[in-house]
């Protein structure tokens, strides 16, 4: 064979990346006013290279009334005041660019602002304009039922009613998630184009790609059907009518045309909750998006046999389309994985990743988190694809449990009657350095607490206080980037190795991932131990709750 014939392709960046997730409003805030924002992420970007992260997933930056923190935009093609500036945004692109970093940002599609010119138009009678949401006449005899019977994601209906002209009781307006969130009715021409136009706007200032927020969320059934009354079902595990609609495709279709027209083509991850991954590899076709996250494997409990199960279905659906999967622990939206897996592991995949509910009910183990924590990013880091890093959890940082609520800031919180917390506890800012709140997120002399109280206790999980521990969670993040890059990177599916029932055991290339979820160690074959989660790692044992990347002696 000639050599040519036997050298792999060339991988596109996006195919193997690992990306960082920075949540801006709580990564670091630069000017003092207890806000993340663009210059403290500017000040930041050489420990982000430093980690060994191929690009970044920087959270809506736009302006915003910030009723769902950046997800409800006012204007797609400008910075939020209180983040920076437009310039500031195109430094901070040339310099994350410079130092080897893509720059992906979020598009939000599904719904605007209703502090966006389109929904201040609409509420002001321009017809065309209204043209582009989801007005409809409620039911009932004076239209005082709601058009149908979805809910909100937030909890409470889906649908608001607003005064007419006259300023009686008139139509009601979609809002699959904060009434200050409008749905955009994507049948209206109008509404695509403007969508193509923005992502060139952002194109032409060099943006790497686009995370598309609620991906599977911007088309709806002809005719908003009912979905039924269905109380316990489980999140989209069930076809809805507002969900993963199969005309949502040829949305797409015409986005990848925009992206490919680029040199280097742009790219995008959709963030896309659908049933299963063979509804998932829908958008991940050649002519659609490169990527979606892959939530099944955030939502495995801490269980070689499900994450076993998960992996195959992943890797298998995508391989299917020719796409890379996208592994991802946590998020902006879901309890920390340390929280997570610092209790009872439910039996199967479980909506526990949001249902707060165990918090009452049983005390976290957070040594146990974290020990699995560590275990768990070596496990991730050696899958083939690509895969995402949220914010913080480098530093082992856990849930904040215990936010006061008079301080919680989540629509979550209010919208489902004060009966879950939401999404803060996740999103509290970021501790750098020092031994005491705001831990450098701020600078001296700040005006202002960081928006969210930080935990006295994360004086033990700031970036210096890791950086100077050689067994740092955040020293093995940067051991195991390094050694991704040099020798697990690729699409080549894991091959599993014969282990016992509660170990996950594969060999991709030279390298065999050995993870133990069981509670006794196992012996581990003779090989040489190229990097270990956990000190206990030695004599051949691994012990429970740890990973071990192997190679031949
Ligand atoms: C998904 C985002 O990740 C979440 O934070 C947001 O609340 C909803 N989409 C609505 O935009």
């Amino acid at each position: 064979m000639s050599k040519e014939a036997t050298q792999k392709p060339a991988m596109a960046w996006w195919e193997t990346a690992v990306v960082y997730q920075v949540y801006i409003r709580s990564f670091r805030d630069g000017d003092g006013d207890g806000l993340g924002d663009l210059a403290g992420l500017r000040a930041r970007l050489p420990y982000l290279a430093s980690l060994g992260i191929q690009a970044l997933w920087i959270n809506p930056w736009y302006p915003s009334p910030m009723a769902d923190a950046g997800y409800d935009v006012a204007d797609y093609r400008d910075i939020e005041p209180s983040f920076g500036t437009l310039a500031e945004g195109e430094e901070l692109i040339s310099e994350a660019h410079a130092l080897g970093l893509k720059v992906v940002l979020d598009i939000v599609p599904n719904h605007t602002s209703s502090e966006h010119a389109w929904f201040k138009a609409a509420l002001q009678g321009d017809s065309q304009a209204r043209a582009r949401y989801i007005f409809r006449p409620g039911k009932g005899d004076n239209g005082e039922l709601p058009p149908n019977d979805w809910e909100s994601n937030f909890g409470g209906p889906a649908w608001t009613r607003l005064l007419d002209a006259e300023g009686l009781e008139g139509e009601w307006y979609l809002h699959l998630f904060a009434p200050e969130q409008p749905d955009l009715d994507w049948t209206n021409p109008e509404v695509r184009f403007e969508f193509e136009d923005i992502l060139r706007f952002w194109f032409d200032r060099d943006v790497d790609g686009f995370r598309i927020d609620v991906a599977h969320g911007l088309s709806k059934a002809e005719g908003l059907p009912d979905f039924g009354v269905q109380p316990d079902a489980p999140v989209h595990s069930e076809p809805h009518p507002a969900w993963d609609q199969d005309d949502v495709h040829e949305i797409y279709r015409g986005w990848r045309k925009v992206a490919d027209s680029y040199d280097p083509p742009r790219i995008f991850v959709a963030e896309a909750w659908v049933a299963n991954n063979e509804r998932l590899a829908n958008y991940l076709r050649p002519d659609e998006l490169h990527t979606a996250f892959q939530f099944d494997f955030l939502r495995a409990p801490w269980r070689a046999k499900v994450m076993r199960e998960v992996i195959d279905d992943a890797t298998d659906s995508a391989a299917e389309v020719g796409a890379p999967s996208t592994w991802v622990l946590s998020n902006h939206d879901v309890v920390r994985h340390v929280t997570r897996y610092a209790r009872s592991q439910p039996p199967a995949l479980s909506e526990s990743v949001w249902v707060r509910a165990q918090w009452d009910k049983e005390p976290a183990d957070l040594e146990l988190g974290l020990r699995r924590a560590r275990a768990a990013i070596m496990l991730t880091l050696a899958l083939p694809g690509t895969a995402y890093l949220y914010q913080g959890e480098e530093f082992g940082l856990a849930e904040v449990e215990d936010i006061p609520s008079e301080l919680r800031q989540d629509p979550m919180w209010w919208q489902s009657g004060y009966t879950d917390p939401g999404r803060d506890g996740c999103r509290v800012p970021l501790p750098w350095s020092g031994d005491q709140p705001p831990f450098g997120f701020s600078p001296e002399g700040a005006t202002k607490s960081p928006w969210l109280p930080q935990p006295k206790s994360w004086a033990t999980r700031t970036q210096e206080a890791l950086e100077n521990d050689p067994d740092s969670i955040l020293n093995l993040y940067r051991a195991a980037l390094r050694l991704r890059t040099e020798l697990l990177e690729g699409m080549t599916p894991p091959e599993w190795i014969d282990s016992p029932a509660d170990v996950l055991a594969f060999r991709r290339g030279d390298v065999e991932c050995w993870v133990n979820t069981g509670d006794v160690g196992i012996q581990l074959p003779d090989k040489r131990v190229l990097l270990r989660s956990d000190d206990g790692v030695e004599g051949g044992q691994l012990p429970s709750d740890a990973a071990a990347w192997l190679v031949d002696t």
